[in-house]
């Protein structure tokens, strides 16, 4: 399936449809071998955006290494036809400055992350949450220096609420370093920042990057006769826990299933062509846990247009299930 590229808000830059992120099964507890064959599948297939965070591992800082192997030892010759993302503002080290949206964290972390990825810059910085303490200013002007300082190219925010989310965007718009990128969870299952915070980027020319759109694996088959093994959901480290694998959420994926299969696609190909058929979206970045995984989701590419009908079956049934804040 040939890879689209959708243009970026208001900027020059495009990212392919489809993203890959190294949230989970890219840390060093994780098997290298699998991380690297995901990455180099990833590439070859026209993904050229890669999604990182300073804590992504587990161990945290491990996911940047192993990309940073993978780099050094067989894209590093593509850096530039490569988009690379990372982000600070989760916990990351012991101690009162190793959390949070400070201006010390973003800093001490962005060259941090350089080091452990060998990358001389990032594409785009995050900032990976508005965590309600540190003033906006205060954390977008570390976003503004770490830009002019040259070790991002663009400047990006992640989970900002609305409210904040445009003074964030106001602030940098000022300082000439506009949001490149405002990066949301959603899903079939998740509609709260497209109901919230899309069109307000939009507006503001920031191009939207969507994260979780697989809802960590809930809508694909992967569930439906039980929690595996080989999941997320039973992973000990997996941000998934047991209890979001609600019979509710069963079924709603069991009758998605049989939308998907009407359709002569997979439930995970549909979850995701479903985000992209809303054209503010630039890109979505989904996790994988294989090789395999990973060639499925990128079908989407090939999905057809969704019918009006499609939309509202879809829609009455996830109703009652949907995230509403
Ligand atoms: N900004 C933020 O705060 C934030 C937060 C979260 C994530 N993100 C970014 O978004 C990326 C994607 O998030 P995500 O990993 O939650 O996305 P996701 O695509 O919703 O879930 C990915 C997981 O679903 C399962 N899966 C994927 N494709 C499948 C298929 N075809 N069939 C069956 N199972 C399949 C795999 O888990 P198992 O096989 O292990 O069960 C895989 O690891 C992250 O890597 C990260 O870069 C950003």
């Amino acid at each position: 399936m040939e890879m689209k590229y959708r243009k970026c808000g208001y900027s020059g830059i495009f990212l392919p449809e489809i993203s890959l992120g190294l949230w989970h099964n890219f840390g060093n507890a994780d098997d290298y071998i699998n991380a690297r064959s995901m990455m180099l599948a990833a590439w070859e297939n026209g993904i050229c955006h890669f999604d990182l965070a300073n804590n992504y591992g587990p161990t945290p800082g491990s996911a940047e290494e192993t990309f940073g192997k993978v780099m050094k030892e067989d894209l590093g010759r593509h850096r530039d036809e490569m988009f690379i993302s990372s982000k600070a503002g989760h916990r990351m080290w012991p101690g009162v400055y190793g959390d949070g949206s400070s201006r010390k964290n973003l800093i001490a972390s962005c060259d941090a992350s350089l080091r452990r990825t060998g990358l001389e810059y990032f594409d785009v910085f995050y900032s990976h949450r508005y965590d309600g303490v540190t003033p906006i200013e205060e954390t977008m002007q570390a976003l503004i220096d770490i830009v002019r300082s040259g070790k991002a190219l663009y400047a990006g925010i992640s989970k900002y609420p609305p409210k904040e989310q445009q003074i964030a965007y106001d602030i940098l718009k000022e300082a000439h370093v506009p949001c490149l990128l405002s990066q949301y969870r959603a899903s079939i299952f998740d509609t709260q920042a497209i109901n919230e915070n899309f069109e307000k980027a939009s507006e503001n020319g920031s191009g939207i990057v969507v994260f979780s759109p697989l809802a960590q694996g809930l809508l694909t088959d992967k569930y439906l006769h039980g929690i595996p093994v080989n999941s997320r959901a039973a992973n000990p480290n997996g941000f998934l826990q047991e209890s979001d694998v609600t019979q509710e959420k069963i079924e709603a994926a069991r009758k998605l299933n049989e939308i998907a299969k009407e359709r002569g696609e997979s439930l995970a190909a549909m979850a995701i062509a479903w985000l992209l058929a809303d054209r503010r979206v630039t890109s979505v970045i989904v996790g994988a846990s294989s090789v395999s995984q990973l060639q499925s989701n990128l079908k989407a590419l090939g999905s057809s247009p969704f019918t009006d009908e499609e939309m509202i079956t879809i829609a009455s049934v996830t109703k009652g299930l949907i995230k509403e804040s």
